[in-house]
């Protein structure tokens, strides 16, 4: 029998589709689980002539080609390094292993200089698109070394989403942790356009009473036109589904308190480490926590009477403010994020080219979107200068045109007291980084004052301190 093409190492909801896809593109898959019987589950269901799977890691290793590409998709922190520890006695010089799961990107550094002393390629790939997505075309972003890159290409290509173009969404971000940096940037993104999502069905609901199922309608239309992505698709079933176990609509019995596994967190924490500007996602973080302070705040609203203020537009009029928001705040978000990468890739050395991250989060990933193509051209647009997106041509006319309808939005929503953090520090962020002057003078009068902490002039060179109390 001919050896093994690829092994894929976890077989849990990621782990089994991905599997699944390499074999049904004929590459020779071979699949373990820690726990066996989820492995053997796998193969009865689906196993064939290119699925099968070991019991144990010494043959899974033996039957692979050379060398050996070992795919990971067990849960990220700990269960990485014991696995690698496992498989370490078994490897030869040369071979692969790819981590596919959320590594956070310090780790997966760590990981590649240790592997580097075995002889071992280490590759940290991030993969995204949720179970369909893994079985039927992901979008993939490995980091590792262009060898690495060059080994797996023709494997990865063929089990990837398609761009808009047709191409594959897949391509080689960088060295080391830079694959899993561009998926944390990806998921802290979704954090931001989920929250403002959220926003929007918060505004629809408070301000104009609308229904669960009016609200799908809404939402059906954005998906239609310049908004239109999967997260919108996916909104109109989670919002049109009838309860099984009561009246009405589930999503308004489903508990107002969402989780969260970390991805977005460590984005928020980047930015600050960097000094960084990452505020959409960020508070897109803070509103999934405050969600979960669901007894405080049950608690503290019987403690105001808080005045609301009526609209007073008509509902379709709102209907179209709130799209242009919702676009230019997404706008927003999106640089944020890719300003962030721009300052990542100084301090690590890793040459992100921003077209092609945008050309690989246009299919198969949780954000994909029309969007996604628009940020691809203006980033083609812009030849590879270190240009923020704001400034780029296109982006620009499509900010300008909707800034009015972005102010109105958050403005309404701010007087009725519906709270927006995602779509309101989208649009400060905005303000604040095309605005000539910002009060940070008399932040530094103050810091002069209280800590003789300096400051400079507009009007001429140097440090000064003022004796203040003289
Ligand atoms: N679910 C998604 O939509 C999604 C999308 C993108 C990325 N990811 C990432 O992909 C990775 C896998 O996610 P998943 O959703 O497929 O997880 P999952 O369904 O919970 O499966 C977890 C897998 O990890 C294995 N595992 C756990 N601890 C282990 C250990 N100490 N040693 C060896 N194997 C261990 C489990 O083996 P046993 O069966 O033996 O317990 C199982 O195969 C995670 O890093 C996740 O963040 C998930």
């Amino acid at each position: 029998m001919k050896p093994f093409e690829l092994a894929v190492i976890g077989m849990g909801v990621m782990g089994q589709n991905l599997a699944r896809n390499f074999a049904s593109r004929k590459i020779r898959t071979v699949v373990y689980n820690r726990h066996s019987e989820r492995a053997e589950a796998v193969i009865k269901a689906h196993g064939n002539e290119y699925l099968d799977f070991r019991k144990d890691l010494k043959s899974l290793v033996r039957e692979l080609e050379t060398p050996r590409k070992i795919l990971l998709m067990v849960k990220d922190g700990s269960p990485v390094d014991e696995m690698v520890t496992e498989l370490l006695p078994h490897l030869s010089k040369g071979d692969m292993v790819i981590d596919s799961g959320n590594s956070n990107y310090k780790d997966t550094i760590r990981r590649t200089q240790a592997l580097k002393k075995e002889g071992i390629e280490f590759v940290g790939m991030g993969v995204s698109g949720g179970e369909e997505g893994a079985l039927k075309g992901p979008s993939i972003m490995p980091g590792g070394s262009g060898k690495t890159w060059e080994a797996l290409a023709p494997f990865l290509e063929k089990i990837a989403a398609k761009d808009f173009g047709g191409m594959p969404c897949v391509t080689h971000i960088g060295p080391d942790g830079a694959g899993h940096y561009v998926k944390m940037i990806h998921n802290g993104i979704e954090y931001g356009v989920m929250q403002m999502m959220a926003e929007a069905y918060d505004l629809l609901k408070n301000l104009y009473g609308l229904s669960a199922s009016d609200i799908a309608k809404v939402f059906h239309g954005f998906n239609r036109g310049m908004l239109k992505s999967y997260l919108f698709e996916i909104a109109v079933p989670v919002l049109s589904r009838k309860d099984d176990l009561s009246k009405g609509y589930l999503v308004d019995s489903i508990l107002d308190r969402a989780g969260q596994k970390g991805t977005g967190r460590w984005a928020a924490g980047d930015a600050l480490d960097r000094g960084m500007v990452l505020p959409s996602i960020t508070e897109a973080v803070f509103a999934r926590s405050l969600s979960a302070m669901k007894g405080q705040r049950v608690e503290l609203s019987k403690e105001y009477k808080k005045p609301t203020v009526e609209p007073n537009i008509k509902v379709g009029e709102f209907v179209s403010l709130l799209e242009q928001a919702l676009y230019a705040g997404m706008i927003s978000a999106y640089a944020q994020g890719f300003e962030l990468m721009r300052a990542a890739a100084q301090e690590q050395g890793w040459p992100l080219d921003f077209a092609e991250i945008a050309r690989v989060w246009e299919g198969g990933c949780i954000i994909r979107a029309e969007l996604l193509n628009f940020l691809h051209k203006a980033f083609v647009s812009a030849k590879g200068k270190p240009t923020h997106l704001f400034a780029i041509s296109p982006i620009r006319k499509a900010l300008q045109e909707h800034l009015p309808a972005w102010r109105k939005t958050v403005a309404m929503a701010t007087e009725a007291g519906v709270p927006t953090p995602a779509l309101g520090t989208s649009l400060n962020y905005f303000e604040g980084m095309t605005q000539e002057v910002v009060p940070a003078n008399f932040i530094q009068g103050l810091r002069d004052y209280f800590g003789a902490h300096t400051y400079e002039r507009t009007d001429r060179e140097g440090i000064f301190h003022t004796p203040w109390n003289s």
